[in-house]
Parts: C-alpha cells; sequence; structure tokens
C-alpha cells in the first residue's frame, strides 16, 4: 500500500483500493496535490464535521461517487446535501466492505459542522482504522491524548498518522505518548505546520521517537511512503 501525505491531515491511500482520509484541498494553505490530480477514489473516509476534515468530501464523492463513510450524524448531514452512497458507522464499529475493513476508533475533540455561520450537530469526533491489503493504518483524527489509545496495541497497526500540531490537538510530547501507547510498526506526524496556531518541529517528533522501537518518518506535503 501506498500512502501519501497530500497535507494537514489529508492522506490519500493506494492500494487495491484508493481510499482518501479527510478531503481538505480548497483553502489547504499546505495541500501538495490537486483534486484534478487524484486518481479514482472508491472511498473517502471523514474523521469528524470539521472544515479542515470534511473539506471537499461532497464534490469528489460526486465527481466519483465513491462510498463516504463516517459517523451517522455527518452522514445525514452528506446525505442532505445529495450524496447517495454514504456508509454511516460508529465509534467501536468495524465494518467489512469486502476489500477493506473499516473502524472508526474513539477521539477527543469537536465535530460541529458549520454553515454560513451556523452550526450543525456533527456527532462524535473519531480517528479510523484502514484495513487493506494485509496493511492496517490508523490515522488519529483530531484528538487530544486519551488512554484509550492503550487498546490501540491490539490492533498491531502497520502505520499510525498522529497530530503534533498542539492547540486543537495532541502536541509533540503528547503525541510521543500515544505513539508509545498504540506502538505501531511506524508513526507519521500530520496536522502541523497549516496555520500559525499549529506550529511544530516534525523532525524534534521523530527524534523522540527514535529513542523507542518505532520508525518515524517526517512526511513533506505531497510524499509518499511504502508500507
Ligand atoms: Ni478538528
Ligand atoms: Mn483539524
Amino acid at each position: 500500500m501506498k500512502v501519501t501525505f497530500v497535507g494537514h491531515a489529508t492522506v490519500l491511500l493506494e492500494g487495491s483500493r484508493n481510499v482518501l482520509i479527510d478531503p481538505f484541498f480548497k483553502g489547504n494553505p499546505v495541500a501538495a496535490m490537486k483534486m484534478e490530480d487524484l486518481p479514482e477514489i472508491d472511498y473517502i473516509i471523514v474523521t469528524h464535521g470539521h472544515g479542515d476534515h470534511i473539506g471537499d468530501t461532497i464534490e469528489l464523492a460526486k465527481k466519483f461517487g465513491s462510498i463516504v463513510i463516517s459517523n451517522f450524524e455527518i452522514g445525514l448531514y452528506l446525505q442532505k446535501k445529495g450524496l447517495d452512497k454514504v456508509h454511516t458507522m460508529h465509534i467501536g464499529g468495524r465494518y467489512d466492505f469486502g476489500d477493506i475493513k473499516v473502524k472508526l476508533t474513539p477521539a477527543v475533540h469537536g465535530s460541529a459542522i458549520v454553515e454560513d455561520g451556523e452550526v450543525i450537530y456533527g456527532g462524535n469526533p473519531a480517528g479510523v482504522i484502514v484495513e487493506m491489503d494485509h496493511r492496517k493504518v490508523y490515522h488519529a483524527g483530531d484528538t487530544g491524548l486519551t488512554k484509550d489509545m492503550e487498546l490501540l496495541s491490539n490492533e498491531y497497526i502497520d502505520l499510525a498518522l498522529v497530530p503534533i500540531g498542539g492547540n486543537y490537538t495532541m502536541d509533540i510530547d503528547d503525541a510521543f505518548i500515544a505513539t508509545k501507547m498504540i506502538s505501531p510498526k511506524m508513526v507519521v506526524p500530520i496536522h502541523y505546520n497549516t496555520w500559525p496556531l499549529i506550529q511544530a518541529d516534525p523532525q524534534e517528533f521523530c527524534s523522540k521517537v527514535s529513542e523507542i522501537d518505532i520508525k518515524c518518518r517526517v512526511l513533506k506535503p505531497g510524499e509518499s511512503v511504502e508500507i
């Protein structure tokens, strides 16, 4: 499986299927890919309702006819916006789509959808585990450090994508503790340096992780790693 860090929290998984997590292109100051350059997307996963995560889901799902996976509340919103291939799940639930398996995991954060200045209830925020081609990727979504992450060591995660930018999510120190609890084979930091509020040095994170027996890769927006 090829994993591309598009920028911010947007991640593209390419294997026997193409999966896009939190597709934020328009207005994303660090997006290293254009929507036009994406391959056909089979699945779009939305971790929570914030604009930098729902992003361009509606436009892309309409273009590709993708199945969109989200919590129930975001799913209702997306159906109202005209998407007909929405698969809703909830935290703790796993589903076998036949070609990929998806589980939503807890995240400590918010999930409001904001539209024309109005707040629409977006349910609870989530992280997600995607299993494809015998590899497991965990995208933490936006979250603070939570002891629930200890349970993820039972999942034998190949690659964990964890936020390190602070302010809205874990910072480097908390993401390091999270990485120890998750104990993935590899970790890649996300959700940093998009805006001034979430400045963080990904190399500093990786040098902390190098103290433990877990690989850490800094991916510049647009860079990929094969797992
Ligand atoms: Ni958020
Ligand atoms: Mn965010």
